[in-house]
């Protein structure tokens, strides 16, 4: 596995970002724009540095750009372990101050308030119970942290579910802020990645092995490859902000 990320973000990474392990959609910009958000969130002791806790983090390489370039410290929390371990691998001999934790976004093992700015990138959607998780996070962030999260949908449903989110949060506690159609953005970023995974794609089958099948699979739906509709065109991304009341 950890072959399989590797050989594909360095086949895939730019000389703008460093190999972020599977965060995908994410440019330098949008990077320094959380770094900035999360970089003047305020503890409410004067001479704490933020904290941020980033849920359903992968591999952390998110959380790890945004402690290097903000003053800041992070926690990193994914239920896979393996995601744990190789971030830990991966980040943790570099210098910042990013700490991954194996934990349910559900019932994440922090006490109340302990954050102050909280990111989910791609994740708290894909939870059964996106309730649980909002909760939770309203739970272990301090009054006025800020919160961004994004999500993926279909185009169809995109107004629909942009408003069942924000009346989502009015009910955790949330006060929400403004949602940002990043659709354009993501589609370039990702028709980029994968447009490289699969001119390498013989490549990536000898050097990582029968597990990439799975993952060219995928990249063949995603651009769709053999005439299907590419899935990538009725797929939108939204990004949301919203700050603990
Ligand atoms: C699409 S990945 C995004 C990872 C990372 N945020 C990024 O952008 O690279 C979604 C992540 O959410 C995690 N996840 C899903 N459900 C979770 C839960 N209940 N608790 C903790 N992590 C969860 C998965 O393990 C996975 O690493």
């Amino acid at each position: 596995m950890r072959d399989l990320i590797d050989f594909i973000a360095e086949s895939e990474s730019t000389d703008k970002l460093p190999k972020l392990g599977f965060s995908a959609g994410i440019s330098s910009c949008v990077l320094q724009r959380y770094a900035a958000i999360v970089g003047s969130s305020c503890p409410p002791h004067s001479g704490q540095a933020p904290l941020l806790l980033d849920a359903g983090a992968g591999t952390g390489g998110i959380s790890w750009w945004i402690s290097r370039n903000a003053p800041c410290n992070a926690v990193a929390v994914d239920y896979a372990a393996t995601a744990c371990k190789l971030g830990a691998e991966r980040f943790g001999g570099m210098p910042t101050s990013l700490r991954f934790v194996v934990g349910d976004l559900c019932r994440l093992p922090f006490l109340s308030q302990s954050f102050s700015a909280a990111i989910s990138i791609d994740a708290l959607y894909l939870l059964p119970d996106p309730d649980a998780g909002l909760a939770e996070l309203a739970r272990v962030l301090f009054p006025n942290a800020p919160l961004i999260f994004t999500l993926l949908c279909s185009t169809a449903q995109q107004a629909e579910v942009e408003r069942s989110w924000i009346s989502r949060l009015g009910r955790h506690q949330f006060g929400f802020l403004r949602s940002t159609d990043m659709t354009r953005r993501w589609r370039l970023e990702i028709r980029r990645r994968h447009s490289a995974r699969w001119a390498k794609r013989h490549q990536i089958l000898c050097q990582a092995g029968p597990a990439a099948a799975e993952e060219l699979t995928v990249t063949r739906a995603i651009l769709g490859i053999g005439g299907r509709v590419p899935l990538i065109d009725s797929t939108c991304r939204l990004e949301l902000h919203a700050v603990r009341c």
